[in-house]
């Protein structure tokens, strides 16, 4: 069976398998930790392993690579981007920053070591809005690329943090029509939503957080139903952690396909049980980042994870 040639490979050439709740079902199921963004870099810092491969987008390997420049990180597939991170190019935010000359920059770690280099402090969304309370009240501050998430931190903190215009294509297209039918016909289930969404979604919500914080509520309500808004990957956990009880996934704005529950993001789909045994046998592709770069993008990670 590939579950079973994958791990005798982890064994083999003492590697370890990552992976972020968006992934296939059985890419959970054979890796050996799976976690929030803040969670699986927290989680580099202690890691004892030769290799790592990480299940989930580019830059999430790139923030292991980062967190592990001595260890060799692999990831299934170069084409698992985020549209998140590529709405933020370096460039631009260079630009962006010299023409705020007194800002700081926050950025969310959906973004490459590029954008982290030019960064005072990196967030996820699970430690955000804590970060963010921990500087100076009166700091001018760029928060990019999610404009969803740096407004929804706008709104609980009070800051008025300068939002760059950017948004993850999964996360915008959630249907509030059809939240709001799935709302009447579940009148006991809670909404659980992740503020990558827009406003107007995570108004209607009654747990707004990151992957992992959404799986704890659910696992400690003592409610029986849920309704959720956030890549329909988390199902596969939360299903897995709480077997008696139901999770209705909110499905995107009418498109291509009427009535699909599909809020999937293809590029965490890329990772597959093929590729992932093909990365293990050949050690590829490897996530390779020019040492100065990767130097100063560890500065705001470090921060991060002090302020967490
Ligand atoms: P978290 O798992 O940190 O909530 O992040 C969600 C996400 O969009 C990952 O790309
Ligand atoms: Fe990026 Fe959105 Fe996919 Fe997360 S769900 S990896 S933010 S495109």
């Amino acid at each position: 069976m590939i579950k079973d040639e994958i791990r005798q490979l982890c064994r083999e050439k003492n590697a370890i398998i990552m992976a972020h709740y968006y992934t296939r079902p059985e890419i959970q199921d054979v890796a050996d930790f799976i976690g929030d963004s803040l969670a699986l870099a927290q989680k580099a810092t202690t890691v004892d392993a030769d290799i790592i491969v990480m299940c989930g987008v580019h830059f999430m390997g790139e923030t292991m690579k980062i967190l592990c420049p001595d260890k060799k990180v692999l990831i299934p597939d170069m084409e698992a981007g985020c549209s998140l991170a590529d709405s933020c190019k370096a460039e631009d935010l260079a630009k962006f920053k010299a023409e705020h000359p007194e800002h700081m920059v926050v950025s969310y770690v959906n973004t490459s070591a590029a954008v982290k280099a030019l960064t005072d402090v990196v967030v996820t969304s699970s430690n955000a809005r804590k970060i963010v309370e921990q500087l100076p009240p009166d700091a001018k501050i760029i928060f990019g690329p999610d404009k969803n998430l740096g407004n929804y931190i706008n709104s609980v903190t009070g800051r008025e943090m300068l939002l760059w215009d950017g948004a993850c294509h999964v996360h915008s297209r959630f249907s509030l029509e059809a939240l709001i039918d799935l709302k009447k016909k579940n009148p006991d289930a809670p909404v659980l939503a992740h503020p990558e969404c827009k406003a107007v979604i995570l108004t209607q919500a009654d747990k707004i957080g990151s992957t992992k914080a959404l799986l704890d509520f659910a696992i400690s309500s003592p409610q029986k139903r849920f309704i959720v808004v956030t890549e329909s990957g988390i199902l596969h956990e939360m299903q897995k952690a709480c077997p008696d009880k139901e999770f209705i996934p909110v499905p995107p704005e009418a498109t291509e396909t009427v009535g699909c529950h599909c809020n999937e993001c293809e590029y965490m789909r890329l990772n597959t049980m093929e590729k992932l045994l093909a990365c293990l046998q050949t050690e590829q592709p490897e996530i390779i980042i020019n040492p100065e770069l990767a130097t100063q993008a560890l500065k705001p990670i470090r921060r991060m994870l002090e302020m967490s």
